[in-house]
């Protein structure tokens, strides 16, 4: 059994987007909207903002308090899409109550949604068009999976979870690569025993405990996605690690697994985007 160590291949990554950032003729730029205190978002976003410190890139956080206007949130994305020097605009999700956040996705010109949420680049995504972004949770998945030799092709792959984040174009991934794709959810039923039949089993759900032991076939490539607090308050993923992790050939961990590999792509994508904005690429 290996361990997909996610942590290592994002350093990688980012230390490469460094390299090649270092190169242009201005940092690439990122905008990051954060609204409200949800404190898990405030250690996303300060992640985000470390990462673009470390590639050489320029951030800018916006702090609204939760009483902010959609009105006033919309004038803001139209002012960060009108900027020279903005490459990604991120509006860190969930949003509280009131908003409507698919409205402000919508408002994010789609040449700078390094998210990949805007309708126009997840339909570039299923059509397998060029000039959209990689979703960034399961782009950094195929990368873990390229990276170690993985061969989606002729696969079988289930995914749990069908949420526009991970669990959607995940599957759309994993087809583009010729897999055999299964999506489950809460209404699925006999989750075991399709989960039994999987090569690749990837889990994006939100709750502890869901995968155990014998829902894993052998040799089987287990990708955990989730980040949950257990009882103890420590981090974990779906997947019972322990139980699971001796029948398998592959298998993240959480935390060090598909976490760093997100926010990689999106340093990756607000490259390609500065990329493109200076005229150098696609
Ligand atoms: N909340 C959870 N995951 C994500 C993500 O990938 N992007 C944004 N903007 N918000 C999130």
């Amino acid at each position: 059994m290996t361990i997909l160590d996610g942590k290592a291949l994002a350093e990688k990554l980012k230390g490469e987007l460094k390299e090649k950032a270092d190169g242009l003729p201005r940092k690439p730029g990122l905008a990051v909207i954060l609204v409200g205190d949800d404190p898990a978002s405030r250690t996303y976003v300060n992640g985000k903002k470390r990462d673009c410190a470390q590639c050489g890139f320029y951030s800018e956080e916006y702090t609204m308090p939760a009483t902010v206007s959609q009105r006033e949130l919309l004038d803001l994305i139209e002012t960060l899409n009108g900027r020279a020097d903005i490459d990604g605009i991120l509006v860190q999700l969930p949003l509280p109550k009131g908003l409507d956040a698919i409205a402000l996705l919508d408002a994010i010109v789609p040449h700078k949604d390094v998210d990949c949420f805007h309708p126009v680049n997840v339909g570039k995504l299923y059509t397998g068009q060029k000039g959209g972004f990689l979703p960034c949770t399961p782009g950094g998945v195929m990368a873990i999976l390229r990276e170690y030799d993985i061969q989606v092709a002729g696969k079988e792959c289930v995914v749990l979870g069908r949420s526009n984040i991970v669990g959607k174009p995940m599957a759309a991934l994993l087809l583009a690569e010729n897999g055999t794709v299964t999506v489950c959810h809460s209404k699925t039923p006999n989750l075991a025993q399709k989960c039994a039949t999987a090569d690749i089993l990837v889990s994006a759900v939100g709750k502890v405990g869901l995968v155990t032991g014998d829902m894993v076939k052998d040799g089987a490539v287990v990708i955990d996605v989730a980040m949950n607090r257990n009882a103890q308050g420590k981090l974990c993923g779906d997947v019972d690690f322990d139980a699971v992790a001796p029948k398998c050939s592959y298998i993240t961990p959480v935390p060090g697994g598909v976490g760093p590999m997100t926010r990689a792509i999106l340093m990756e994508n607000t490259y390609r985007s500065c990329l493109r904005h200076l005229g150098l690429e696609d």
